[in-house]
């Protein structure tokens, strides 16, 4: 066993940290105020490779190991969530999703653009009726000569507005259930797709939340993704490898907010030393810092399962549930550390702690991971 990152995620991991320093924290609070997405600074991360990291660079991706994506999510979500969840959908749903189950022609024509990150895409799942419930699609898409017919609505869509490529999950047999499910390939421009309003949400406030809907909208057979009736086990099969970047992300808002309690709290004076001199504080740090440790070590051996092409269903589920549990705990606590100051915007940590909460609920609530856990461990 290794616990040694090599040069190479190094490199990466310090790439990711000068960018959220440099392109990412000016601004951030603004951002998070006015919910503004935060387009300038995704193309950037687009040309510097962020966007498509796993991805063969045959199809314009940086040929990257899960390793490196897991700490280039941590170092992004550091600093703003808002920016690392474009990043996770991207990289983790859409790209993978495309260039593993993807044809040739599709890969050729929506992989590659997306991999560079000369567009972004959005994977669309969730309905106002079926979340975690997710085999109950109420968005239907029949067979209609060399097309399919895709009407429905699907909600809390990130990048919904933002992405030019959807992967779009419908129900095309319903008297087959799960099993009657597809995924297809939808661009956002196509007569019928009607954008809802952006989401007001508490936190990732950056990100571009929508409902989108589907009237009529003819999809060309050759964009269904796999064989006939694989779109729920496509689903099931993304979001696996989609939890490991949501932990990741649960795990740098759990770091950022650490290491900014662990400044302030050598810097703030009270009864005539720094607060760090107080064993309470001490013991929130030393509990912040294992659990992040934890966090960290369960993300990068799901991280290292899927590169070995081992089974990482499970190993992604445990890291979820706890990267994000750990994340709206030590959110809170960094809040605490700070006083009044922790409640105030300029001391970033209030923000981090309304972004946690996303992590326990997208991609799979904590229920949900505990569902695909004991399942798991049950057999
Ligand atoms: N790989 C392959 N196949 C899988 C699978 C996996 N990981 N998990 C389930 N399946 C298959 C099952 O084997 C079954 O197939 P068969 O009938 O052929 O055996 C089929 O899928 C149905 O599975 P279940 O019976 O287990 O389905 P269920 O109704 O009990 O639901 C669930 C299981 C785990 C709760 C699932 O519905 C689920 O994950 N729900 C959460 C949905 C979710 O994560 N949504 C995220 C949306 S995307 C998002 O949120 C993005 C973002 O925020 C940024
Ligand atoms: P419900 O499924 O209604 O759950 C409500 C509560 O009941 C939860 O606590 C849940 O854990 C619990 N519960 C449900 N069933 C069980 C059970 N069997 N056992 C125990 N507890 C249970 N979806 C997409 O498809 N694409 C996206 O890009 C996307 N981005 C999102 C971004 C944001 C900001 C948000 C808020 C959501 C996003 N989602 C997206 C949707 C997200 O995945 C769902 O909100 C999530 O899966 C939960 O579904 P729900 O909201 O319908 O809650």
């Amino acid at each position: 066993m290794n616990f040694q990152l090599t040069e190479e995620h190094l490199m990466i991991q310090k790439a990711a940290r000068d960018f959220a320093v440099t392109e990412l924290l000016p601004g951030v609070i603004e951002r998070d105020e006015q919910q503004k997405f935060p387009a300038e600074q995704i193309k950037k991360l687009g040309e510097l490779g962020f966007l498509g990291m796993m991805v063969d660079p045959k199809y314009g991706g940086s040929g990257m190991d899960t390793i490196s994506y897991v700490l280039a999510m941590e170092e992004i979500s550091k600093i703003d969530a808002s920016a690392s969840v474009v990043m996770s959908v991207n990289n983790s749903l859409v790209c993978w999703g495309l260039e593993t189950f993807g044809s040739e022609e599709q890969k050729q024509q929506y992989l590659v653009p997306l991999a560079k990150g000369e567009v972004i895409g959005a994977f669309l799942l969730s309905e106002p009726e079926a979340g975690s419930d997710a085999t109950s699609q109420r968005t239907t898409a029949f067979e209609d000569g060399d097309h399919y017919i895709l009407n429905g609505t699907k909600n809390w869509i990130t990048n919904g507005n933002s992405a030019s490529t959807y992967l779009v999950i419908a129900q095309t047999h319903p008297e087959k259930g799960s099993k009657g499910i597809n995924a297809f390939i939808v661009e956002k421009n196509w007569p019928g797709v009607t954008i809802g309003a952006k989401e007001n949400k508490l936190g990732i406030r950056g990100s571009d939340t929508h409902s989108v809907m589907f009237q009529d909208v003819k999809v060309p057979k050759a964009n269904r993704i796999g064989e006939d009736g694989f779109g729920f086990k496509f689903a099931m099969k993304t979001l696996g490898g989609g939890r490991i970047g949501i932990a990741s992300q649960a795990l740098g808002i759990a770091s950022g907010a650490y290491e900014l309690a662990l400044k302030y709290s050598k810097e703030r004076k009270a009864f005539g030393k720094e607060i760090s001199q107080h064993q309470a504080i001490q013991f929130k740090l030393a509990d912040m810092a294992t659990k992040i440790e934890c966090s960290r070590l369960l993300c990068l051996k799901a991280a290292w399962l899927k590169d070995q092409h081992e089974d990482y269903v499970l190993a992604g589920s445990m890291a979820k549930v706890f990267a994000s549990e750990t994340a709206m705990w030590v959110t809170t606590e960094a809040v605490q550390v700070h006083g009044g100051y922790g409640y105030v915007k300029e001391y970033h940590v209030e923000r981090l702690m309304r972004d946690a909460k996303i992590t326990q609920i997208y991609e799979g609530t904590s229920e949900v991971q505990r569902i695909v856990i004991s399942r798991s461990i049950l057999g």
